[in-house]
């Protein structure tokens, strides 16, 4: 993926008039064209029509507008070839334009773009076929295609899809930039006649988007495509086919409508044999499309994540017929993406597919909790497909997505066959870099449903659910989740791109960044966790892949944040923000605890940023802000006896994680902190901010006995009663489905929802043991906790310099653990061994074993250092 230097661009942006009688009414009367001279001949001059008033009918049949087609047929030229053009000169508002189109093109207006202005009536628009016919002289050597679009788009040529990349150009805040994917299509370009095509849905762009209620058309009205492809021949002649005005739009295509959240609606009659390779004969379905000079975009940006594609296919588990005629497709997995559908039977029959996550009682799919605003469930997540007929169809949606288990099909005349649909898995196509399993295989799965949540909802941007009419880049999510998403997969170039939406476009004047990005100005901003993601989420990065790029891209608007919300606090107690420990039944911690907790860890987190790109100034004065603030946190909410006010679980989470426990005070605080464990019997009552923190904080207390117990718990709430129940992804809430109970508040209850899977990355910093000592990992530990519950676990990491990996087994009071340093990095391996002496490595003594040396002992464990290379110990 690359971008065309801006100089370079030629295509416009391109859109297709849909006109229906509502917007009629609506539409200002254009100003008046009037045509003022209109010739149609050869270049040469040598055959020369005037056809001022043919052009001038023409205009006044379309209601004052131009587009006219140059051909013989409409100018009364017999003589056949020669390359004729015309050539129309018209005037707007006492402004003279010329215009002229070769024979067979379109003549349009395109000045004054008011005149042709989209129409203003908000509604979900058709989607829109494009075509335009190119021939190329010369064997080409090589072709790329450039592409984008307001909305969403998919190109073909010759009759054949463009790439595989789906939800191009993907969500960004269109008024301030929008991505542009490059192709390379050598090997679709040929010598002679080409067609290019594309489809164009609403997306993101002007479909419906969450604003509590749901809207429309939040950054425009209508979609718009802009294409250029860049051919050079073997004789070193280079050709640009872009978006002009010789493409042609049409409204009528099989393809009937789309959304995000809706689904989409597909007729198979209404296929247009061959409308995207050469030859293709178009009809009074098609009309020219127009050049939208008006269109209001952000620049144009390269691509800087791994583009969506499908990453693997699953097959249903099982098929029922809970109702006469209506059939359950289980695929035994809660996923994201779609279904391709293989189907046969009669023209004109409907079939309707219904997706989601869970089954009613009744063994239906359960749909309530995809009402989440205004739009109905019955729009939502629903694909209706008509057939053709006669021989065996294939269909795959374009421009929406799905999180479902379950699949109901209504409208078949039989039974059908599992083959019917074959679930399609899709998300930015990240690598897997993280493994963990284990001797208890609800752990196991529990880490198997935060990478599926992971998946689910990371899908060009990180969102909070993948099902109902949300779907947002809920930036709190993001960042709550993110110190587990690294060990997951390869997010370096997802997070790079979402970080830009995020920090430079989701910055709001006074009041730091937005809770979410894209941003749209419809929710708050600078919330404690939340907003603070800004911060939170290039330090990770940062972190993890030693590139301080994401800082230096990023450090004004950072500083910006923290000093704009460290203004705002009082004696440096930052407020209460809007969200609370989000979602925790009991066990979170007030408002201003989070708040000023928040404010400590940002200015750490600054302080270092700034060191670690030379600006010593400023890392000295965060410094100090952190110092103040924490004086201030202790001051206010510590008390004598270890506890910290108003707090439970989360309180004491975020002081142990963010360096906020006086050290007088650490084994008084952390009894308080084990205290609020035993109070819920080890069952995990926090909410979104204190969730990530809970594990590592009871780790950071030297409780890991207490952790333990709480991974390793099944009882409500707690990570692994989800599992217990079936769950297959990880749950928004800690009960959204219970058997006592049944499903939670349908308002608000998504079945794929990472935040709460946030504990992940304990499991390969703790009980794996692995961490990075170093921004990077060219230094790391590996510090395994070998706890009560579990006999062997074995974690391994593919960092930067390659694959980490930690792996223990208990066997007859001993410890055997496995543990690969990847080249070029180095290793403090700790064991838990009273001495060097007991501990043996491939079957010698420590100190006789090669590339380990000694570092020390105490505290119940020895540390030795090690060079690359694969270690096994025994303890
Ligand atoms: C989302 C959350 C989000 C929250 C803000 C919810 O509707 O699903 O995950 O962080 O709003 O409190």
């Amino acid at each position: 993926m690359g971008l065309l230097h801006a100089a370079d661009w030629r295509a416009e942006w391109l859109r297709v008039e849909e006109v229906t009688p509502e917007d009629a009414a609506q539409k200002p009367a254009p100003p008046k064209l009037s045509v003022i001279s209109a010739v149609y001949g050869t270049h040469d001059n040598q055959r020369k029509f005037d056809v001022t008033e043919k052009v001038r009918e023409s205009v006044a049949s379309k209601g004052g507008v131009l587009m006219v087609q140059a051909s013989n047929a409409n100018f009364g030229d017999p003589a056949v070839g020669g390359g004729k053009r015309l050539e129309v000169v018209y005037e707007v508002a006492g402004k003279r334009y010329t215009v002229s189109a070769g024979e067979g093109m379109f003549v349009t207006a395109s000045e004054p773009a008011d005149a042709f202005e989209a129409p203003r009536v908000k509604r979900l628009q058709t989607p829109r076929y494009l075509r335009r016919d190119f021939s190329v002289a010369d064997r080409p050597v090589r072709a790329t295609l450039y592409a984008t679009a307001l909305g969403l788009y998919e190109m073909r040529l010759n009759g054949q899809r463009v790439g595989d990349a789906l939800l191009t150009p993907e969500w960004t805040a269109y008024d301030k930039r929008v991505q542009v994917q490059a192709y390379d299509v050598t090997p679709l370009v040929r010598q002679g006649a080409n067609a290019l095509g594309a489809l164009l849905g609403n997306g993101w762009y002007c479909g419906t988007v969450q604003c509590w209620p749901p809207q429309i058309c939040l950054y425009g009205y209508e979609p718009r495509l802009k294409a250029q492809l860049e051919i050079e021949c073997a004789d070193g002649k280079r050709q640009i086919v872009a978006t002009d005005d010789a493409w042609l739009g049409s409204l009528d295509g099989p393809l009937r409508f789309s959304g995000i959240y809706e689904g989409e609606t597909y007729d198979a009659r209404k296929e247009m044999d061959g409308w995207d390779a050469p030859g293709f004969k178009s009809d009074a379905r098609w009309q020219p499309a127009l050049i939208d000079r008006a269109a209001k975009a952000g620049a144009l940006v390269w691509q800087r994540s791994e583009p969506i594609c499908v990453t693997r296919e699953l097959k249903p588990v099982a098929v029922t017929e809970p109702k006469p005629g209506v059939f359950v497709f289980d695929f035994g997995q809660n996923m994201v993406g779609w279904t391709r559908l293989n189907v046969r039977g009669a023209a004109g029959d409907t079939i309707e597919l219904f997706y989601n996550e869970m089954l009613n009682p009744d063994g239906t799919v359960y749909r309530d909790n995809l009402h989440a605003g205004k739009m109905g469930k019955a729009q939502s997540q629903t694909v209706r497909y008509t057939l053709r007929g006669g021989a065996d169809e294939t269909y795959e949606p374009h421009f929406t997505y799905m999180g479902f288990r379950y699949v109901e099909v209504a409208g078949l005349k039989a039974k059908p066959d599992a083959s019917l649909l074959t679930g399609r898995v899709f998300h930015t196509a990240f690598q897997q870099t993280g493994n963990f399993t284990c001797s208890d295989p609800q752990v196991t799965r529990l880490v198997e449903n935060i990478q599926w949540s992971q998946r689910g909802n990371m899908m060009g941007i990180p969102t909070d659910c993948p099902q109902r009419d949300e779907r947002a880049g809920w930036a709190g999510d993001a960042q709550f989740f993110m110190p587990t998403a690294v060990y997951n997969f390869d997010v370096a170039a997802f997070f790079s791109k979402w970080l830009f939406d995020m920090c430079q476009d989701s910055f709001v004047e006074g009041k730091g960044f937005a809770d979410m990005a894209p941003y749209y100005g419809k929710l708050g901003a600078g919330n404690t966790g939340w907003g603070d993601a800004g911060v939170v989420c290039p330090y990770v990065l940062y972190r993890t892949y030693g590139d301080t790029r994401v800082i230096e891209a990023h450090y004004a608007k950072m500083k910006r944040h923290v000093l704009t919300l460290s203004s705002a606090c009082t004696n440096s107690i930052r407020g209460p923000g809007a969200y609370g420990d989000w979602l925790n039944v009991g066990g979170g911690a007030k408002g201003e605890v989070c708040g000023t907790a928040y404010q400590v860890y940002l200015a750490e987190l600054m302080a270092e940023m700034a060191a670690a790109t030379g600006q010593g100034a400023d890392a000295a004065s965060f410094g100090a802000m952190a110092r103040e603030a924490r004086a201030a946190f202790r001051k206010a909410f510590f008390r004598e006896d270890g506890s910290i006010a108003e707090s439970s679980q989360t309180g004491y989470a975020l002081a142990f994680t963010m360096g906020l426990v006086p050290e007088a005070l650490r084994g008084k605080a952390a009894a308080k902190f084990k205290g609020e464990v035993e109070r819920f019997k080890d069952c995990v009552a926090t909410g979104f901010i204190g969730t990530p923190r809970l594990l590592t904080g009871l780790h950071a207390a030297g409780l890991d006995d207490a952790a333990y117990r709480m991974l390793l718990r099944r009882e409500y709430p707690s990570w692994l009663y989800p599992v217990t129940l079936g769950a297959t992804t990880i749950w928004e809430r800690w009960d959204g489905w219970r058997p006592d109970k049944g499903f939670q508040d349908p308002n608000m209850n998504s079945f794929n929802h990472y935040a709460f899977g946030s504990c992940g990355h304990y499991l390969f910093e703790c009980v794996g043991g692995i961490a990075a000592l170093e921004p990077g990992y060219q230094t790391f530990t590996v510090a395994p906790v070998i706890g009560e519950g579990l006999e062997w676990a074995a974690a391994s990491y593919d960092s930067i310099y390659g694959k980490i990996v930690s792996e223990w087994r208990k066997s007859g009071g001993k410890v055997q653990l496995k543990v690969v340093v990847p080249p070029n990095t180095r290793a403090v391996i700790s064991l838990p061994a009273a001495s060097a002496e007991q501990v043996l490595e491939g079957g010698v003594p420590l100190a006789n074993a090669p590339g380990l040396s000694f570092l020390g002992a105490g505290d119940g464990h020895v540390r030795v250092h090690a060079g690359a290379g694969t270690y096994a110990f025994g303890f």
